[in-house]
């Protein structure tokens, strides 16, 4: 029988090789398309994500973001800690992440232009949020997240992941059932298997990226989400939409929702490290 770290590999590389996502053993910057959408204003109000990760943090903390992007989860936080520590690989990432600081004024934060493995950074808290996908050779990372912060780790994903958030659209209207990317089933069973026993926090929000998932959407704009997501624009793709329209689409008084969007959530998986180092 495989341990949970070979199968978290498996679903790794069948999606990888499937195209699902970047290979990220290979060093470039994956992510120059995609950084601009990543950053988002630092003062903007808070949302139930940051809202539950101020709860773990402390005023004389450091914060460490690994994989830490535009800075999207970690600079509104900055006010709440000492010091923010980005470790980012990315340059476009890392560009972002400079003009959003700067422009918000914000002088506790740095970044470090480093693969989280062969990072030296430490911090109090470690936050790593949208990452681990990412990772094939999970229990190495999640070890050094572990004995990289001393009080705590939060690992944020998405269930499903930001990769999967449309496979039922596909199910339904193409029969179609891609290579998931590694997940929360495949990390737990990860971090059961280390011997933590992390705390699971679901947060009640919608993809913060895919707006229309919270509803209220015309008839119109609602078969536009369908497309956008799918990346199509042809006539047969609309004639689909329309004839499965209702299992797609749930009516209310505000307008229509995404069913298939309807469960998705942000899942805050985070354990305390008690000093105890990990081998
Ligand atoms: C989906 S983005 C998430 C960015 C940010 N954490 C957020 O939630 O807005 C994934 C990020 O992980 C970074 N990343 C991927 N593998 C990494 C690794 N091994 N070490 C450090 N960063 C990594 C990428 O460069 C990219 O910026």
């Amino acid at each position: 029988m495989s341990s949970a770290a070979e199968r978290y590999a498996a679903v790794h590389d069948a999606a990888l090789t499937a195209g699902r996502f970047a290979d990220h053993r290979r060093r470039a910057d994956h992510w120059a398309d995609l950084a601009e959408l990543f950053r988002l204003d630092p003062h903007r109000p808070w949302d139930q994500n940051l809202r539950a990760l101020a709860g773990y943090l402390e005023p004389a903390d450091v914060l460490l973001d690994v994989g830490g992007g535009a800075g999207r989860v970690s600079l509104p936080l900055a006010s709440q800690v000492r010091e923010v520590v980005l470790v980012e690989p990315s340059e476009s990432m890392r560009g972002q992440f400079i003009q959003s600081r700067d422009e918000a004024g914000i002088t506790n934060a740095r970044v470090s232009p480093d693969w989280w493995m062969d990072s030296v950074e430490t911090g109090d808290v470690a936050i790593t949020s949208d990452v681990v996908y990412f990772v094939r050779d999970i229990v190495p990372f999640v070890t050094k997240l572990h004995n990289s912060a001393s009080r705590r780790v939060i690992i944020c994903i998405w269930r499903p992941t930001p990769g999967d958030m449309d496979n039922e659209l596909r199910r339904i209207l193409y029969d179609e059932r891609p290579s998931p990317w590694p997940g929360l089933p495949e990390l737990a069973a990860v971090l059961w298997e280390m011997g933590l026993l992390p705390d699971v926090r679901v947060i009640p929000a919608a993809p913060w990226w895919i707006p229309e998932a919270d509803g209220g959407l015309s008839e119109a704009q609602a078969v536009d989400l369908a497309m956008g997501r799918l990346e199509r624009d042809d006539e047969s793709t609309r004639r689909h939409i329309e004839t499965d329209f209702d299992r797609l689409f749930e009516r209310g008084p505000a307008g229509l929702s995404p069913r298939w969007l309807s469960g998705a959530r942000e899942v805050m998986i985070t354990w305390e490290t008690n000093g105890r180092r990990l081998d």
